[in-house]
């Protein structure tokens, strides 16, 4: 699979917290990468660096053959890279409509603001959000909102989106349709680094997954020789959860 970005030992550190630990991973295009981890293991924390948020304190980052390690974030958006917000932060006061557009005028650096409003209406579309589209974004429901990062994240046509928790208090119908939606962006070859908790989705979604513990990579591999690996299992997946997974994986 040909190589869209390169993490190579990338670290970050803040103060004396080792955030992450010189993790070096390939992101193939056309992919959907799971990233796993406990809680504090550094997942936010490699999107917040590889999309400008948080400068990296060591190695370098790759991204279509750039360099892209000291990009700000108006840079590697407008470079293909988009990603949610696993604390979704639309700009209350604006509509939903105007939420999206911003984000499609953050990440062109060209066109006007009427091309912005008529891609920024396409997505609502796509996300099933066009009915609250003049709505304030506060009033939407966390599953709208959850949706509507979706939709500003395509509306910077992203060729690697990074997905941070896109699920976490949905309930499963919920689920079921971002997941829906996640597959169709798929489709259209958009690279996806889906940030998950339920074992469930990932192992259904993802060809490969990652596991960082403690900010370091501890494995990279296909569904089933992860939820098999030992310091995966100890690491973050618990020995009863291992043996649920290996079997929704298709595993003995
Ligand atoms: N801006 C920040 N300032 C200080 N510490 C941070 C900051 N962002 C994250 N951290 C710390 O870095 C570690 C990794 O956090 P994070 O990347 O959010 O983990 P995850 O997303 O895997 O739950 C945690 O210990 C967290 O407290
Ligand atoms: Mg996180």
């Amino acid at each position: 699979m040909a190589e869209l970005m390169r993490l190579d030992a990338v670290s970050r550190r803040f103060g004396g917290l080792q955030a992450l630990d010189r993790v070096t991973l390939d992101i193939g295009r056309g992919e959907i990468l799971g990233l796993i981890g406990p809680n504090g293991a550094g997942k936010t924390t490699l999107v917040n660096v590889v999309t400008g948020v948080h400068r990296a304190t060591g190695g370098r980052v790759h991204f279509e053959g750039r360099d892209i390690t000291s990009f700000k974030p108006y840079q590697a958006a407008r470079a293909g890279i988009a990603r949610t917000f696993q604390v979704v932060q639309p700009f209350p006061e604006l509509t939903v409509h105007e939420n999206v557009t911003a984000a499609a005028m953050f990440s062109s650096g060209k066109g006007g603001l009427r091309e912005a409003r008529a891609f920024a209406a396409e997505q609502l579309e796509f996300v099933g959000l066009s009915a609250t589209a003049d709505q304030p974004a506060a009033t939407l429901t966390l599953a709208m909102r959850k949706r509507l990062e979706l939709a500003k994240a395509l509306a910077m046509r992203p060729r690697l989106l990074f997905l941070d928790e896109v699920n976490a208090g949905l309930n499963s119908a919920e689920v079921e349709q971002a997941m829906g939606l996640i597959n169709q962006i798929a489709g259209t070859g958009v690279t996806i680094v889906l940030i998950e908790h339920l074992m469930k989705v990932v192992l259904s979604v993802c060809s490969r997954i990652v596991v960082l513990h403690n900010g370091a990579l501890i494995a990279d591999g296909p569904p089933s020789s992860i939820v098999s690996d030992p310091h995966v299992v100890e690491a973050y997946l618990g020995k009863k959860y291992a043996q649920m997974a290996a079997q929704a994986a298709g595993n003995p």
